[in-house]
């Protein structure tokens, strides 16, 4: 294995999820791409995205305290290079992109239409981390498309590599190791676990 003390990128944690991230405050709606992002409470159910403080969705944020995070399916990949590489300070993204939103029912910003799954989120907490914002949502409404789950994810998700790279998963390779198996493994040492 190589060492280096500080490589000029961190993408060895990569593949990441891809995230859409929606604000609207005062009728002003954006989108921007996240691949910092996850889920960090089950009680009450908190999801964190961190943002750079320099991103138009930012400010949003801070004055709406909401927003939606949207996951996109593997065909609408170049959709989260556009918004990734756009500004809402520049551009009107959803009329530029054609982007279709719907109304969500627990906050006031909308979600994405195409999205397979989303998480309405009212803002928990926020906090300074480095360059970024962590930004934790308290989940007040899910919406999924029955069909890309079965319960778990069965549709292609857009994963992030890296370098403008994007992949998808291979469900083929899905493989299940149960508590069971586990368990197996251990009782040749401990019993009653
Ligand atoms: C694949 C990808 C992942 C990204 N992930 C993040 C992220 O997690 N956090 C962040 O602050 N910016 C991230 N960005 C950059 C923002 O999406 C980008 O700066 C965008 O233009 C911000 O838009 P806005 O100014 O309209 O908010 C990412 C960009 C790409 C292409």
């Amino acid at each position: 294995m190589l060492f280096v003390e500080k490589p000029k990128t961190y993408n060895f944690h990569f593949p990441s999820n891809i995230a859409i991230i929606c604000a609207e405050y005062e009728n002003q709606i954006n989108l921007m791409t996240a691949a910092w992002h996850t889920q960090v409470s089950q009680k009450p159910p908190l999801y964190m995205v961190s943002i750079s403080s320099q991103r138009y969705t930012h400010e949003l944020i801070v004055y709406s305290r909401e927003f939606s995070i949207n996951f996109i399916s593997y065909d609408l990949s170049q959709l989260a290079a556009f918004l990734g590489r756009t500004s809402g300070r520049d551009i009107e993204k959803v009329s530029v992109f054609d982007i279709a939103l719907e109304q969500s029912v627990n906050i006031r910003t909308p979600f994405l239409k195409k999205a397979y799954a989303v998480y309405e989120c009212k803002l928990y907490d926020y906090r300074r981390a480095g360059d970024h914002t962590l930004f934790i949502g308290q989940i007040v409404g899910v919406h999924y498309d029955e069909n890309s789950f079965d319960p778990n994810l069965k549709t292609s998700p857009t994963l992030y590599l890296g370098s403008d790279k994007y992949a998808t998963l291979d469900t083929s390779s899905v493989k299940i190791h149960s508590e069971k198996q586990v368990k197996d493994y251990l009782s040749k040492w401990v019993q009653d676990i």
